[in-house]
């Protein structure tokens, strides 16, 4: 029998193209026709992102989701967050989309990098290394489906009192050990572009079970601006970015959810 892989010659184990990817169907079409007629496509007065977040946090079993813009701007949403202030380190992983690392510069915080093991997620060995003083968050990316050691990250954040950001951009509805990755940090981050396990085209997803997050993420996506009932006098609370979803993807991520 001929090993050779079809790249060095041998038979290919596939003849056909993969079929093309179709993942909308007819429901989209019905919630983007809905969310059209309704027309409003703002995500404060309209129904769809508020349905949407109100679903997928359901779907985790955790209380707050918070939609935005990107997968890039959930991770960004997710340290602001924090509040880290500026010179912070947060160690990450140094294979990885650019959405995750661009967020800790913006918020003025230095990306250390961890090594990565053989499933090319973090090493927590090489973790509790890159630990200095100036340490204060630990953004785990799950990559390409493959869930970190989280009890050994949770260890280690958790004796030394850091936070812990988990990256489920490419892995959602994983689980570790039982649990959904994206429930066991302090706060995760999903993004929903057109690749990813569902999507809205563009879009993201932050989500926590902390109390004491929850209204700072919702805040940091929608430049800081406390215009919910009981938020206080209507102002601009901190620094922080647009990233807020149209009633259009909310309409979307519903159908996919
Ligand atoms: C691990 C990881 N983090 C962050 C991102 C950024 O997501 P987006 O492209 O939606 O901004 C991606 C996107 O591919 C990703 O794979």
């Amino acid at each position: 029998m001929d090993e050779r892989l079809a790249i060095d010659g041998g038979k290919p184990v596939r003849t056909e193209p993969f079929p093309v990817r179709a993942p909308f169907g007819e429901r989209e079409t019905e919630l983007l026709n809905q969310a059209v007629r309704s027309q409003n496509l703002f995500c404060h007065t309209g129904g769809m992102v508020k349905e949407f977040e109100r679903r997928f946090a359901e779907h985790y079993g955790v209380p707050h989701a918070a939609a935005s813009s990107s997968g890039t701007a959930a991770v960004h949403v997710a340290l602001g967050a924090l509040d880290l202030e500026p010179g912070s380190e947060v160690i990450t992983a140094p294979i990885t989309d650019a959405g995750t690392i661009v967020p800790i510069v913006y918020q003025n915080a230095i990306p250390v990098f961890a090594d990565v093991d053989d499933g090319c997620t973090m090493d927590p060995r090489d973790i509790e290394r890159c630990i200095t003083d100036r340490t204060r968050a630990i953004l785990v990316v799950h990559l390409f489906g493959n869930a970190c050691d989280m009890d050994a990250v949770m260890e280690i954040a958790r004796s030394r009192g850091l936070f812990v950001i988990e990256d489920c951009s490419q892995a959602h509805r994983t689980r570790y050990r039982g649990r959904l990755l994206g429930t066991i940090g302090d706060v995760a981050a999903f993004s929903l572009q057109q690749s990813k396990h569902m999507t809205t085209g563009d879009g993201g997803m932050t989500v926590t079970a902390r109390d004491d997050l929850a209204q700072r993420m919702t805040l940091f996506s929608d430049k800081g601006w406390t215009r919910k009932p009981g938020w206080g006098r209507r102002t601009y609370a901190f620094l922080a970015p647009n990233y807020r979803m149209t009633e259009l993807q909310g309409a979307v991520g519903l159908a996919q959810l």
